[in-house]
């Protein structure tokens, strides 16, 4: 049957931190599948930092945010999908959409799994965290470790995988409730909150031993910071940079300690998913057995609804999430 479907708009472009008022819910009527076609319902929408600088520059008004979403299949006349099969897509923020299959990809859920963990830790979350690390990084067993957004879904998956290969291991986030979740649940060594301390007196006492890889999500004062405590042949993989997102060009604070790149010859370079797709199988079947052993564990904060949608994009940069941010759709 075709059905009221709303959808989350973007009506004007955020200067500064995103306000509610430039965000719309529309209704709309999306019709049944026709031949070779999909009705989908979506039930997971991913809410992630990179969605910040396309609201200034990429997003377009008046149309669907983009997003990633995992949703049910609700009618099928496609011959490669049943109803009840669950996709991921890359749909936008909507309730209902119809699909021809080319741009959703089935989800095989393992049955002791959520099927929410395909959009962080079996996700581009997990992913970026674990090839970031490992790859760019060049992780050794031992080493010091500085996350930043440690708390946050790829910070929390980061932390583990360094604490599973027996590393000092450091996180900063913004509030104590975190930084007792990431010491006394997820087991890290030092924790520093960045909205109490300062980073930079803080990483001297917490990391001792000098920092052999920082794994950045933050860049600006949190980059400015690090640079000085880092050891000798270092690593900084840069993740990202939330700390940035709000401003126009998404330009960070100054980061004015570079020259520790020489003095510690270390090696500073950007990544993104795409970049690991030969890992891909090895990182499932490894995520999938610290999921399930519980050697990798994970929290999710759930806004419910989609007229709750701009609220949690606005909450997650506002630091609202422990873990991933996500809206869940009922049904
Ligand atoms: N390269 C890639 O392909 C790729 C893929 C995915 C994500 N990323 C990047 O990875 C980082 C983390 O993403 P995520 O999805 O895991 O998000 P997340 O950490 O789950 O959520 C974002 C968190 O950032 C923190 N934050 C906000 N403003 C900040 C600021 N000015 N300084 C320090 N922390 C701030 C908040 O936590 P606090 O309470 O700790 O402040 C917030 O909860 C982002 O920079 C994102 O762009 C990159």
């Amino acid at each position: 049957m075709s059905i009221a479907s709303r959808e989350v708009h973007l009506i004007a472009r955020p200067t500064g931190m995103p306000r509610e008022e430039e965000f719309a819910i529309v209704e709309q009527v999306v019709p049944d599948a026709a031949d070779w076609e999909i009705q989908v319902k979506n039930v997971y929408l991913s809410v992630d930092p990179a969605m910040r600088p396309r609201l200034s520059v990429g997003q377009p008004l008046n149309e669907p945010l983009a997003g990633y979403a995992i949703g049910r299949v609700e009618q099928s006349r496609h011959p490669s999908f049943k109803e009840g099969d669950l996709v991921q897509n890359w749909s936008s923020f909507r309730e209902y959409f119809v699909s021809s299959g080319s741009d959703v990809s089935k989800l095989d859920v393992d049955p002791a799994l959520p099927a929410s963990v395909y959009l962080h830790a079996l996700g581009g979350s997990g992913f970026v965290a674990y090839g970031g690390l490992l790859e760019i990084g060049k992780l050794q067993d031992g080493e010091q470790v500085f996350v930043s957004t440690a708390a946050g879904s790829v910070g929390s998956v980061a932390v583990q995988i360094a604490k599973m290969k027996g590393c000092y291991v450091i996180g900063s986030t913004g509030s104590d409730e975190k930084c007792r979740w990431l010491k006394d649940v997820l087991g890290i060594d030092a924790v520093i909150n960045y909205k109490t301390e300062t980073i930079r007196t803080a990483l001297k006492e917490k990391a001792p031993n000098g920092i052999d890889v920082y794994f950045d999500n933050v860049g600006g004062d949190h980059l400015n910071a690090a640079l000085p405590r880092m050891n000798l042949l270092g690593r900084i993989p840069v993740c990202g940079m939330i700390s940035a997102y709000n401003t126009p060009g998404s330009i960070s604070a100054p980061v004015t300690t570079l020259s520790n790149i020489i003095y510690k010859r270390v090696t500073l370079r950007g990544f993104v998913g795409t970049d690991f797709m030969h890992l891909r199988e090895q990182f499932a079947a490894d995520m999938t057995a610290w999921l399930k052993d519980g050697r990798v564990k994970y929290r999710e904060t759930f806004y419910d609804g989609i007229e709750n949608a701009p609220k949690a994009l606005i909450g997650m940069l506002n630091g609202a999430n422990t873990g991933k941010m996500l809206v869940r759709l009922s049904g």
